[in-house]
Parts: structure tokens; sequence; C-alpha cells
């Protein structure tokens, strides 16, 4: 008889609201940080502000400098907030050698519900009890995707959905965030939003660093285009060579105002310009990654985003 195959450890007993558990640090997550294309400033502040988190709380009282272990990412969809995030979360622990980090990744859309009091007793539960535990057992790095879905404007509540119990999920995550920021020093949430202005402000105030992640400039489009076009290349040769030509200058100065995930879905589709080039991607050429350039930057114009 053959034996039932388990589930991977990792994904058993999952506490509610979190949808992904892992042990740092982890390179898989340390690709991540080196794919995305940031000014090399921006991520040594981010990195010091997160290791700063872990050698200064717990040795300062809060009255001396009130920290609340909250970095927030601000910034357009697509530029590489969430995969910053995990990425972070990798360096950080790596700084720390031996330091038994793990990263708890927090999925808001499971804990929101149309029952009443539902959400804010689901956030309650983990914040104080799943965060709360893994915290006490070693430091813990908590992504919080999205987390306008948590921590929501209430001054802007529409009253679509249930509005009451929205402030109340509101004010169960700041109040939460408070008592652990005094009883667990050794936590670090790093939330993400593309939406800023529908963040509640008193979640804004307690973060201790708040980061706009911008659109790559034209020399960012350049770097992200020719490591999209390389990565190709390691399977397709003749795609590895693109960045050599002439044209590929002007095809970066069309990509800016993509965001990054934009730029490599816009690989993608002169990938399949035709048929023919997407039975064989080496037959794709510069002039049809311009084209999907011009054709992608159109798409968002339409959009409604303006130029
Ligand atoms: N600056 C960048 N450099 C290189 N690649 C990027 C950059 N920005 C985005 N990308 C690419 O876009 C993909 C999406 O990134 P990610 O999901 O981290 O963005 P996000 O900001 O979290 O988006 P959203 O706001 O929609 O959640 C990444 O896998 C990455 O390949
Ligand atoms: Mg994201």
């Amino acid at each position: 008889m053959m034996k039932h195959m388990s589930p991977p450890l990792a994904d058993l007993n999952l506490p509610k609201g979190v949808h992904r558990f892992r042990r740092l640090p982890d390179e898989q997550l340390g690709a991540l940080w080196d794919s995305i294309i940031l000014e090399e400033s921006l991520k040594a502040q981010l990195l010091s502000q997160a290791m700063l988190n872990f050698t200064l709380r717990g040795k300062v009282d809060r009255s001396v400098i009130p920290l609340h272990g909250v970095i927030l990412l601000v910034g357009p969809a697509g530029t590489g907030k969430t995969s910053l995030a995990r990425g972070l979360a990798h360096r950080t622990a790596k700084a720390f050698k031996g330091g038994a980090f793990r990263l708890l990744e927090v999925d808001p859309h499971s804990l929101t519900s149309s029952a009443m009091g539902k959400t804010q007793k689901a956030v309650s539960e983990l914040f104080s009890q799943s965060i709360a535990e893994s915290a006490a057992s070693g430091p813990t790095i908590v992504l919080l995707d999205e987390v306008e879905t948590l921590a929501a404007d209430r001054s802007k509540m529409s009253l679509e959905a249930n509005p009451v119990d929205i402030h109340r999920a509101t004010d169960a995550v700041l109040v939460q965030l408070d008592a652990l920021a005094e009883s667990h020093p050794n936590l670090l949430f790093v939330a993400t939003s593309n939406f800023p202005q529908a963040v509640d402000s008193a979640f804004t105030s307690r973060c201790d660093l708040v980061m706009q992640i911008p659109l790559p400039d034209r020399e960012a489009c350049a770097l992200i285009l020719k490591d999209c076009l390389t990565g190709l290349g390691k399977t397709f040769a003749a795609i590895g060579k693109l960045p050599a030509s002439a044209q590929f200058e002007r095809c970066a100065a069309e990509c800016v105002g993509l965001d990054g995930r934009a730029i490599r879905k816009m690989v993608a589709n002169a990938l399949a310009s035709s048929p023919q080039t997407a039975m064989n991607p080496e037959q794709v050429t510069i002039e049809d990654l311009l084209a999907g350039a011009l054709a992608a930057k159109a798409n968002r114009n339409h959009g409604g985003k303006g130029k």
C-alpha cells in the first residue's frame, strides 16, 4: 500500500491570517532583494533601519526613542515593494549571524470578514497570539502586505462595506501594535501599500520609516530591461545579445513611465508579437521590444493615469 504523503511541515498549523512561514536567512529572498533595481542609498537606508530595530530596541527605553518596529513601503503598483520587503527580511537576518530569525507573511484579506466583529477578533488574535508567540521564541519579521486592508483610514470609510467593523479592525491593529511595541522589541513589521491615502494616519504615524518606492528612472529602466533580456538569454542566446544593439537605449527610454513589473511584462508581450515569435522566442527583435514599450505606455496613459 502506498504511504499517504503528508504536507510539508511549514504549511501545517499555520495560524489564521498567516499564509507563509519561513526560517531566515533564505537565499531565495536574497535573490529577490538583488533583482530589484533601486538607488543603492535607498536600499542601504531600508536595511539600516531594519538592523537598528534589532540593535536598539530592547536596550533603550521607549520614552527616549519611541520605536514601534514598523517600516512602511509605499509606491505605485509593480515597483517591487513586496519583493523588497521579503528581501529585507533575509538581509536583516543575515546581518545577525545565527540569530534564528523567522518571517511570517500575513494575508490581510484572509482576516477580513463581513460578519460583525469577526475581522476585529481575527486581527486581535493574530497579533496578540500568533505574532506574539513567534516573537517570544525568537526575532521575528512580519510582512503586512497591502496594509490598507487592515489599517484602513477611518476618516474615509465608505458606507458600502461594514464601516463600523473596519473601524474596529483598524483600532485593533493600532492597539496591538502599541502593545507589541512595548512587550516584544525583537519584532519588526514591514508593511506595503500602493494606496497610501487609504492607510490610517495613526498607523503611518507609528511607522519608524515610511519609504517612497519610485517608478524606475531612465537608467533603472535600462537596467531592468537588460536584466530581463539577459535572464532570457540564458535559455535563448540571441535574446541575451539585444542589450548590445543600437536601439536598446531608445527602447529603455520608451520604458520611462512604466513600473518594473510592466517592463518585464512588456518583454513577454514582445515575445508574443506574432505566432512565429511565440513559437520561437529567439526571433524577437529590438523593434518588437520598442513597439511593445510604446504599446504598454499608450495603454497606461489610456488607463487614466495621464502622461
Ligand atoms: N525596481 C525594479 N527592478 C527590477 N524589477 C522590478 C522592479 N520593480 C518591480 N520589478 C518586477 O516586478 C515584479 C513585481 O514586484 P512586486 O510584486 O514586488 O511589486 P509591488 O510593488 O509589491 O507591486 P504591488 O503594489 O502591485 O503589490 C517583481 O517580480 C520584479 O520582477
Ligand atoms: Mg506587492
